[in-house]
């Protein structure tokens, strides 16, 4: 990641250098009043000047961005034009450069290449700073038990050979979605949380055996993977409401006493978050009886794959949860939803989950205010029914894919 062009840093030193040579001269005004005073006055005049420079010059910090697009399959391509628009929007609007490079992943790359994530990906993956991702999947492959290789491999080889050990899923509703949630409004109005998916480990990854009269996964996590994502969770709640629920069934399980034992022991470190246990099964009761108990849930890969759909209909449609997998190499970003095969080409599918995966994308970075910027075209967008097929309201006109990405990026533009 470069930034060449960080007028903000540089307008800093400026500043810096001034109020130091500023301070070795006395200037007669500063005769008749307390040092401290005259700095807090120069210091006030200096913020002026910034400030009206900044806004007069558009003085960001900017960024040069190179992000690896993986559009992936099914309506996958259709959802990550509308992500890279927005993209490229908001990079206008603030003055950064973004390059993107196209990479094939999932079932089209076996289909051209016979591997989901190819060596050619990996590298484009691993020389970006970021990789917008849609999904993965195929029918084809999902109806023969007896595939040699599936296009969810894909996504998992990339999420192992990235190192995208934590996986971070916020749940979050809509004030007028909240009616499309199959729970009474009063329980889900004001959820709010995220869950922490443990990513590269677990039975996703353990040792398999895959027979014809017997088969097994194994549930296997090391102290220090259970340790780097709780460390992760630990530093989302501080920054939260400082609420941490460890989810697992330690009542049952080996892999989840080890996730308790060092949860218990990393406690103590961070008393500002107070932790609570709780078994999965309670946990996806309490999710649908009272989501607005949880501010920060951390749990291992399955438990979390599970949980976070679960999730998805508190906010009330799966096309609108995005995610960020951070871990040891590039960061990935990316709807939780799936291919959904049967919409592809239809011009239906929710562009918000990949849109708002932007939004996460450029948070990630630290660019705040261009996060902002795209939740408020999120939120406004619902707000005036500019919506796909699935949350529209009866009678509402008719927006697809494409549109509602338009209608986006025209609000961006024009804020
Ligand atoms: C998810 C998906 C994936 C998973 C599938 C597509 C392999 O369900 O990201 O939640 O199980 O992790
Ligand atoms: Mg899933």
């Amino acid at each position: 990641m470069r930034h060449p062009k960080n007028n903000l840093f540089t307008l800093k030193k400026l500043i810096l250098i001034e109020n130091k040579r500023a301070g070795r001269e006395t200037s007669s005004f500063s005769c008749f009043l307390p040092p401290c005073f005259c700095s807090i006055v120069k210091l006030l005049l200096f913020l002026k000047i910034y400030l009206y420079l900044r806004a007069k010059f558009k003085l960001y910090k900017t960024m040069n961005l190179k992000i690896a697009v993986l559009a992936g399959d099914g309506i996958g391509p259709e959802i990550m034009e509308q992500g890279v628009a927005v993209c490229s929007a908001i990079a206008e609007k603030f003055g950064h450069t973004v390059s993107y490079k196209e990479a094939i992943c999932g079932a089209h790359a076996i289909d051209e290449v016979g591997d989901p994530f190819p060596e050619d990906t990996f590298q484009t993956c691993m020389d970006a700073d970021a990789v917008l991702f849609a999904s993965v999947g195929d029918p084809k492959f999902d109806n023969n038990p007896n595939a040699k290789v599936r296009p969810e491999q894909g996504l998992l080889a990339m999420r192992k050979k990235l190192g995208l050990f934590a996986n971070v899923r916020p749940v979050t509703t809509f004030d007028c979605l909240i009616h499309k949630s199959p729970l009474k409004d009063e329980l889900v109005r004001g959820a709010d949380f995220i869950c922490i998916r443990e990513l590269t480990g677990g039975m996703y990854f353990g040792e398999k055996k895959e027979g014809t009269d017997y088969a097994y996964d194994t549930n296997a996590y090391s102290r220090a993977e259970v340790e780097r994502i709780l460390k992760v969770a630990y530093q989302y709640a501080q920054q939260r409401k400082k609420h941490l629920t460890v989810v697992d069934k330690a009542n049952v399980l080996a892999s989840s006493r080890l996730w308790r034992a060092v949860a218990q022991e990393m406690a103590p470190k961070y008393p500002d978050v107070k932790t609570d246990f709780m078994y999965v099964d309670n946990a996806s009761m309490r999710m649908i009886q009272e989501p607005t108990f949880f501010d920060v849930m951390v749990t291992e890969n399955t438990f979390g794959d599970i949980l976070t759909d679960e999730g998805s209909c508190i906010t009330g449609s799966m096309g609108l949860l995005p995610s960020a997998s951070t871990g040891e190499h590039t960061p990935v970003f990316e709807p939780i939803h799936g291919s959904w095969p049967q919409a592809k080409g239809l011009n239906i599918a929710n562009p918000l989950a990949q849109i708002l995966s932007v939004a996460m994308l450029y948070e990630y970075f630290g660019l705040k205010a261009e996060g902002a910027l795209i939740r408020q075209a999120v939120n406004a967008s619902l707000n005036q029914n500019v919506r796909t097929p699935e949350i529209q309201v009866e009678g509402g006109a008719k927006y697809g894919t494409k549109e509602v990405g338009a209608w986006i990026v025209d609000y961006i533009k024009k804020a």
